[in-house]
């Protein structure tokens, strides 16, 4: 789901709003999420945009989702390509905004064998292209997960159009199912 930080007047691209689509906006960033980055090589360039809108899928097999805008850049040439979901850490707000229209210096890349992914990420999902369905003014991209890992470190999290950190303390609790 597209949320814009600290500003319920206007979506990413800074356009007006209807107050009900505000309404909606606000109500949906009720919901606290974490910060990724979906990072792939399109046909001409790479390509990276910030987004909330991860969730999980399927184990068997290994499935994520990301929802992407019709109107992004990114949109059309996600289609049919492997792409890799970098999880941000708490201490990544300026890498999430590099790839939110806002951009800062050139972020470090790791070459992947299936996608290119960020360096010092709180974790990854490495995934080939498994399904895409009509989402509105978003698309749904699935992927199959081929490789992921992670470190230890605070998460960053995205709540009430704000930035805010998870404490590492808080994470990690399948150790303990
Ligand atoms: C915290 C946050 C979460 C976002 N989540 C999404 C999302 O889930 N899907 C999406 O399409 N855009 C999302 N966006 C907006 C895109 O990152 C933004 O529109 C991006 O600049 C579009 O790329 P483009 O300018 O290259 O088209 C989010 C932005 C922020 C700051």
């Amino acid at each position: 789901m597209i949320a814009k930080p600290r500003d319920h007047a206007g979506d990413v691209q800074g356009r007006a709003v209807s107050p009900r689509a505000s309404h909606f906006r606000g109500s949906l960033g009720r919901f606290a999420t974490g910060v990724a980055i979906v990072t792939f090589d399109g046909a001409t360039k790479r390509h990276g945009i910030t987004v909330n809108s991860f969730t999980s899928v399927s184990m068997e097999p290994p499935l994520v989702l990301v929802s992407i805008a019709r109107t992004a850049k990114a949109h059309d040439e996600l289609a049919g390509r492997p792409f890799t979901v970098n999880i941000l850490g708490a201490e990544q707000r300026q890498l999430a905004m590099h790839f939110a229209g806002h951009p800062g210096p050139e972020p470090l890349w790791v070459e992947g064998d299936t996608a290119p992914r960020l360096s010092n990420v709180l974790a990854y999902f490495t995934c080939k292209p498994w399904a895409a369905y009509d989402g509105g003014d978003h698309t749904l991209y699935i992927g199959e997960v081929a490789d992921f890992n992670y470190r230890n470190g605070d998460a960053l999290a995205f709540a009430n159009g704000a930035f805010t950190t998870i404490p590492e303390s808080q994470l990690g609790m399948e150790d303990l199912l």
